[in-house]
């Protein structure tokens, strides 16, 4: 059966189970079908939609979603392939990103909110800033942009901003003059932002003074000075810092500002009220932003994505699977920071003129109720979060979302696989029982989703990202390249390009071509996209009903609470400690946050063990790479074990923190170090409360093939 033919198993009806379904222990789980009243409102309630996304209409059917934009020039090519593997999109097209989500909407929405900001102190009221609104802070902080930073089209700007409406309003002011943003995650440290800015060669970095956390209003620009000093470190000097203030007037950081260097945005934007600037019209292939991700070695790629391709790309997916509408109010508690923010807060929201609503802080500050108090007051009608915060509010407050009024008619949760058990309380309770769900498979590369159920037209499977969404054409491949069978895992690709898809690896051209084609390409001079799967790095297995269930990373990056955390950055920051001769970071199965990270270090000759030790290790993670980091805990063990060649078995230890068979240890070269490690470490955790529970199959397989590659 195809993706796109209608499941045979009815409501109800019999489920065959296959055997790996069994040797995963998930166990095929029935199906939801929307509410006939989501349905009848839908965007994509017709299922002609799957005819004209039929793989015979490739790539053509993409202009469908090119044409949810105003383009100032026309495209004479859909998908040029004449430089295969960099495949670009609506060539000879021109557009504006800016002009797009934000001047287009004044003529008829102009006093309709584009943004809702809700600030983590509850005593203070949302901030509503419409689309009119919007145009202005937009113009005039790229007025700042230009005069006073002096950037154009092409240049490359860091942005390291908590989530703020200042943050969509400096991304659509770069966008507005085709300067190319880089957003660093806020909770970054000021090291890994000054990597970044290295990387993408920013003169200019735009930040925070502080920003509300978990009730405290944390010191940001801190970081600031971190990131300046390690970028010149790695070359780049910064000759401007711009620190919006949280609080206008009033200065939230200890950190002294820098004369000539540091400048407060609103003390400089003063000279550029009301001013107006026109879109800069940019071809489609120019890039719109960078956004770095985690990889199999320790430097961040900069994935790079395109004005015209990306955008209709965001623009198709959040009209028909996040079904948005201008009249709704949307929100997703994802940060900005992260690609899911870019492309499902910022531009494919306000590509389609909806209110999209950005909290600042923490789910559950002050309560588990507070979502829900932010979803009621503001009558958000659809909902967009992770598997770890439904996870975390579930477990503080599985009964909130009954106490409050208000009605959800869709729900997505993307980022990490999603249990059924935990599918299924976000069904009943925050959904109601009236909201739709997707589950939305995809990737920080890829732009957009990649399998998701169409709401209206494929029923939900909990624990299953639903097919491949329309135009994606994927196909499961074991390591030589042949096609697996329906029901057995392999690693997933897709077929062919999309238009979301990043155009190149910034700076690293030939990183984009390892790390995502070579694998699977068996001609390089080839110009034909079949010729080029694109190797998402994920294990799935294919239901016979198309609908995919992604196992998780085939590399060793590990995903914590939905954030990709390369094991090798971890142990880079590791060997940072003078006293540290290894380090190996390994996964360990977390029921809130999907997995967590543990590290193991052995000491150079002449060091004891201690618990400052293991705390200086924490300590440099978290300058390097940023508290999500942290580990959970860090343990120092005499020795690691190792192959006769030398290379950490990492799998050997992840088994032993996650209480799972150690499996063979014959061929390694020090086999009597395993029992030591385990008992010193297996000792502390279970004195620590940490008390083991059975892995699924799933999970035993994952922890079995971790580092396998290293
Ligand atoms: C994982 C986030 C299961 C996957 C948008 C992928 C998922 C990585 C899902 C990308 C999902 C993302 N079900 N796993 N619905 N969504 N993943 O780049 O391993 O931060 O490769 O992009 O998260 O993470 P990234």
């Amino acid at each position: 059966m195809t993706e796109n033919e209608e499941p045979q198993v009815s409501e109800g009806g019999e489920q065959v189970v296959s055997e790996s379904q069994i040797a995963v222990h998930w166990r095929e789980e029935e199906y939801y079908y929307p509410p006939e009243s989501f349905v009848a409102q839908a965007n994509a309630n017709d299922p002609a939609i799957f005819d004209r996304f039929s793989v015979d209409r490739f790539p053509e059917c993409f202009t469908e979603y090119a044409d949810l934009l105003d383009w100032d020039k026309r495209w004479d090519r859909v998908l040029d392939t004449g430089d295969a593997p960099f495949w670009r999109w609506f060539t000879g097209g021109r557009l504006n990103a800016s002009y797009n989500c934000v001047d287009r909407h004044v003529p008829v929405h102009g006093n309709k909110a584009a943004l809702i900001w809700v600030p983590e102190p509850e005593d203070v009221d949302p901030v509503v800033i419409t689309y009119r609104e919007l145009f202005h802070r937009v113009n005039e902080f790229a007025a700042l942009l230009s005069d006073f930073c002096g950037l154009k089209a092409g240049d490359r700007v860091t942005l390291h901003m908590p989530m703020v409406p200042e943050l969509p309003v400096t991304m659509l002011a770069c966008a507005r003059l085709g300067v190319v943003h880089s957003q660093v995650f806020g909770g970054f440290s000021g090291n890994a932002c000054g990597t970044r800015i290295a990387d993408s060669g920013s003169r200019v970095l735009i930040t925070m003074d502080g920003y509300y956390r978990s009730g405290t209003l944390a010191d940001h620009k801190v970081k600031a000075d971190d990131a300046v000093a390690e970028a010149k470190n790695q070359g780049q000097e910064v000759d401007q810092v711009l620190v919006w203030r949280r609080h206008p007037g009033q200065y939230a950081s200890q950190a002294p500002m820098l004369a000539g260097r540091d400048f407060f945005v609103d003390e400089v934007a003063g000279k550029y009220r009301g001013q107006l600037v026109d879109p800069v019209s940019m071809p489609a292939e120019a890039p719109l932003f960078l956004m770095y991700t985690s990889g199999t070695t320790g430097r961040p790629k900069g994935a790079q994505h395109s004005t015209g391709g990306y955008l209709a790309y965001v623009a198709g997916t959040s009209k028909y699977y996040q079904d948005i509408h201008p009249e709704d109010t949307y929100w997703c508690m994802a940060d900005i920071g992260w690609i899911t923010g870019h492309s499902y807060i910022v531009y494919g929201p306000l590509a389609l003129g909806t209110t999209s609503v950005i909290y600042e802080g923490t789910p559950n500050y002050p309560d588990a109720g507070r979502p829900w108090r932010i979803a009621e007051r503001l009558g958000v009608n659809i909902f967009h979060t992770s598997p770890t915060a439904i996870r975390m509010l579930r477990k503080v407050g599985p009964g909130e979302p009954g106490k409050y009024g208000y009605h959800f008619k869709h729900m997505t949760t993307v980022g990490e696989p999603i249990e059924p058990e935990v599918w299924r309380w976000y069904h009943k309770h925050v959904g109601k029982g009236e909201a739709v769900i997707v589950d939305t498979w995809w990737q920080t590369e890829t732009g957009g989703f990649l399998g998701s159920s169409l709401p209206a037209l494929k029923p939900m499977k909990p624990g299953s990202c639903g097919p491949a969404v329309l135009g994606i054409f994927p196909v499961i491949l074991d390591e030589d390249g042949a096609e697996v069978p329906d029901g057995k895992a392999g690693n997933i690709c897709i077929t062919n390009p999309w238009p979301g898809i990043m155009q190149t690896v910034w700076g690293q051209p030939e990183r984009f071509i390892s790390v995502y084609y070579a694998k699977y390409n068996k001609n390089p001079e080839s110009m034909d996209w079949r010729d080029w799967p694109y190797f998402a790095g994920d294990g799935a297995v294919r239901a016979p009903d198309g609908y995919y269930r992604i196992l998780g990373r085939v590399d060793d990056v590990i995903n914590v609470a939905g954030h990709r955390l390369g094991t090798k950055e971890i142990e880079s920051a590791a060997l940072t400690v003078p006293e540290v001769a290894e380090a190996a970071a390994v996964p360990v199965i977390d029921d809130i946050r999907g997995r967590v990270v543990e590290v193991y270090v052995s000491l150079k000759p002449g060091y004891q063990a201690s618990d400052a030790q293991a705390a200086k290790v924490t300590g440099a993670i978290e300058t390097e790479i940023g508290k999500i980091a942290r580990p959970k805990y860090v343990w120092i063990v005499p020795d690691m074990p190792k192959t006769r060649s030398g290379k950490i078995m990492r799998r050997v230890i992840a088994a032993v923190s996650n209480f799972a068979d150690i499996g063979d240890v014959t061929t390694l070269a020090n086999p009597e170090v395993v029992d030591g490690i385990r008992h010193q470490v297996q000792t502390a955790k279970l004195a620590k409360g940490d008390t083991p529970r059975e892995l699924t199959g799933t999970e035993k397989a994952e922890i079995q093939a971790f580092g396998a590659e290293s």
